[in-house]
Formats: structure tokens, sequence, C-alpha cells
């Protein structure tokens, strides 16, 4: 009976994990606010009309802000295109309900808000090219499949894998704290490519 019971509780455990496997319910999930029309992908995709010229049916207004790169002053041009999309809101200069052609009113709380000044955050795009042959990081080749380098193209053309936001977290919810694609439970996450 006991062990039936404890049975049946970790099979509870383990459905209610899948179930926050979801962007439903996640930090991400926006369908409760006022703003949202009660839609939960419209704040970031549309299926029709989406922003000329960047990747994923994207629907949110971009940021325009400078950014303090991690190693030097840099441009919008050192990230790569993906973590640009994240830092749309996540810089905090560019309204949470500003898509779609609306202008908003609602920013990122304080808690999520990275800014525009990148040198105290974890290196991402021109500062984080990944290295193929380095004997201080992992092969990209073993990295885990959910976690995806990202193309960043330089000023003469060459385009080089870096660590991009979406690297280490997803904007969908794998059910890992933080929206980490893996977890980072005894930092497996940093150890994935830092060989320490
Ligand atoms: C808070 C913003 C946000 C919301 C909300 C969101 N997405 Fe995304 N989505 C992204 C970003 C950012 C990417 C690209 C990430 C990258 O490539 O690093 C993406 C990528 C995707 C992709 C392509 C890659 C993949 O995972 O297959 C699909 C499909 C997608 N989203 C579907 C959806 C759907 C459907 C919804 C609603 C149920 C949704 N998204 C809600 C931000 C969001
Ligand atoms: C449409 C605006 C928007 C976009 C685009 C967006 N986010 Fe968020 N994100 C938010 C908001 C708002 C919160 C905070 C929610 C809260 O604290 O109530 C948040 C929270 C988070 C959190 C904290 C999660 C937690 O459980 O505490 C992470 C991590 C995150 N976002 C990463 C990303 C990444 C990575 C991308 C791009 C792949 C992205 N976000 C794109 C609006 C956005
Ligand atoms: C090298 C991996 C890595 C990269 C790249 C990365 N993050 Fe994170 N991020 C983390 C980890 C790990 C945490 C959880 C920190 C903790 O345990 O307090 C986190 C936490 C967060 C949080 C939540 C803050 C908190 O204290 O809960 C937000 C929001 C966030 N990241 C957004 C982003 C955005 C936006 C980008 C790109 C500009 C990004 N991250 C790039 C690893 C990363
Ligand atoms: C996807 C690969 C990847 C992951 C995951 C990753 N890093 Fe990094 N990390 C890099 C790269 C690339 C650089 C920049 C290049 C270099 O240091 O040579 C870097 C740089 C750093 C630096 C040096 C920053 C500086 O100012 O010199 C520290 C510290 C660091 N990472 C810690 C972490 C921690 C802690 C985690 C886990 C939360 C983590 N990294 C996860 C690839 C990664």
């Amino acid at each position: 009976m006991k062990a039936k019971s404890v049975l049946m509780s970790a099979a509870v455990a383990l459905l209610a994990s899948g179930a926050s496997a979801q962007i439903v319910g996640s930090a991400h999930d926006f369908s409760s606010m006022a703003w949202s029309g009660g839609e939960i992908c419209k704040p970031c995709h549309t299926p029709h009309f989406a922003m000329p010229g960047l990747p994923r049916l994207w629907n949110h207004e971009m940021s325009t802000a400078t950014y303090t790169m991690h190693d030097a002053a840099g441009t919008q041009d050192d990230l790569d295109e993906r973590s640009r999309l994240c830092l749309s809101c996540h810089d905090g200069t560019v309204a949470l309900d500003s898509y779609g052609g609306m202008t908003g009113t609602s920013y990122i709380p304080s808690s999520a808000n990275i800014g525009t000044d990148l040198t105290n955050d974890h290196p991402i795009g021109a500062d984080a090219i990944y290295p193929d042959t380095s004997t201080r990081f992992h092969p990209p080749s073993s990295l885990p499949s959910s976690m995806r380098l990202r193309p960043w193209t330089d000023s003469s053309g060459v385009t080089r894998n870096v660590v991009s936001c979406g690297t280490c977290h997803t904007a969908h919810n794998r059910g890992f704290p933080h929206m980490l694609n893996i977890s980072n439970s005894a930092s497996a996450l940093c150890l994935a490519c830092h060989i320490k």
C-alpha cells in the first residue's frame, strides 16, 4: 500500500513535470495580462505580416539600443540575431506590449531586466565565438542537442558559431529552472562547454 502510494506520487510528479515543460504557465505565458488579448505566441510570433528581415516570424518590436558588450564597446552588430530577439524585451528599452504594430507601456520587471550594459553578463555574440579547437572547451559536437550555438557574421562577412541567449535558455520552457535548456544541477550547463 505504502509502496503503491509512493509509486502513485512518483507518477503524479512525472506528469506534473511533463505538463510544466511547456510555455503555458511559464514566465513567458503572458495570456493573463490584459494587453495580450489572451494569446500566448503573439507577443513574439505571428503567422502573417511578421517583421521583415527577422527570423522566426518575429512580431515584437526590436530594440535600437547600443550595448556595452562583455569584452569591448559594441553595437547591435556584435550580437547574433537570436540574442537580439530576446533583448527586444530583456534590455528594458522596448515595452512588452509593443508588438504587431502596437506601442505598449508595460516594461520587463527589474528581476528579468538584463539592461544594455552586458559587461556583467556571460559573453554572447562576438564575445563568445565557440572554438572548435581549444583545450579550454569541449568540442561543439559534444554539446547536448538542445544547446545550439548560433551563427554570427562579422563586418568582413565571416560567419562563426557563437554562444547565444538561446544556447543556454529556451523561450519556450523545457521544465528546468530559469528556462534553461538542460539542468544546471552541479553546474552541468557550465561544464557542457567549459573544461574545468
Ligand atoms: C517570449 C517570446 C516567445 C513566445 C511567447 C513564444 N516564442 Fe517561439 N520563439 C521565441 C524565440 C526568441 C525563438 C528563437 C529562439 C532561438 O532560435 O534562439 C522562438 C522560436 C520558435 C520556433 C522555431 C524553433 C523551434 O523551437 O521549433 C517555433 C516553431 C516557435 N518559436 C513557436 C512558438 C509558438 C507556437 C508559441 C506559442 C505557443 C511561441 N513560440 C511562443 C520566442 C517566443
Ligand atoms: C515579449 C517579451 C519577451 C521576449 C521576446 C523574451 N522574454 Fe524572457 N521574459 C519576459 C518577461 C516579461 C519575463 C519576466 C516574467 C516575470 O518575472 O513575471 C521573462 C522572463 C525570462 C526568464 C526568467 C525565467 C524564470 O523562470 O525566472 C528568462 C530566463 C528569460 N525570460 C529568457 C529569455 C530568452 C533567452 C529569450 C529569447 C530566447 C527571451 N527571454 C525573450 C519577456 C520576454
Ligand atoms: C552561458 C549560459 C547563459 C547565457 C548565454 C545566458 N544566460 Fe541567462 N541565465 C543563465 C543561468 C545559468 C541562469 C540562472 C542563474 C541563477 O542560477 O541564478 C540565468 C538566468 C537568467 C534570467 C533570470 C534572472 C534570474 O536571476 O532568475 C534571465 C532573465 C536571463 N537569464 C536572460 C538571459 C538573456 C536575455 C540572455 C542573452 C542576452 C541570457 N540570459 C544568456 C545562463 C545563461
Ligand atoms: C555554450 C558554451 C558555454 C556555456 C554553456 C557556458 N560558457 Fe562560459 N564561456 C563560453 C565562451 C565561448 C566564453 C568566452 C570566450 C573565452 O572565455 O575564451 C565564456 C566565458 C566565460 C567566462 C569568462 C568571462 C570573462 O570575463 O573573461 C566565465 C567566468 C564563464 N564563461 C563562466 C560560465 C559559467 C559559470 C557558465 C554556466 C552558468 C558558463 N560559463 C556556461 C562558453 C560557454
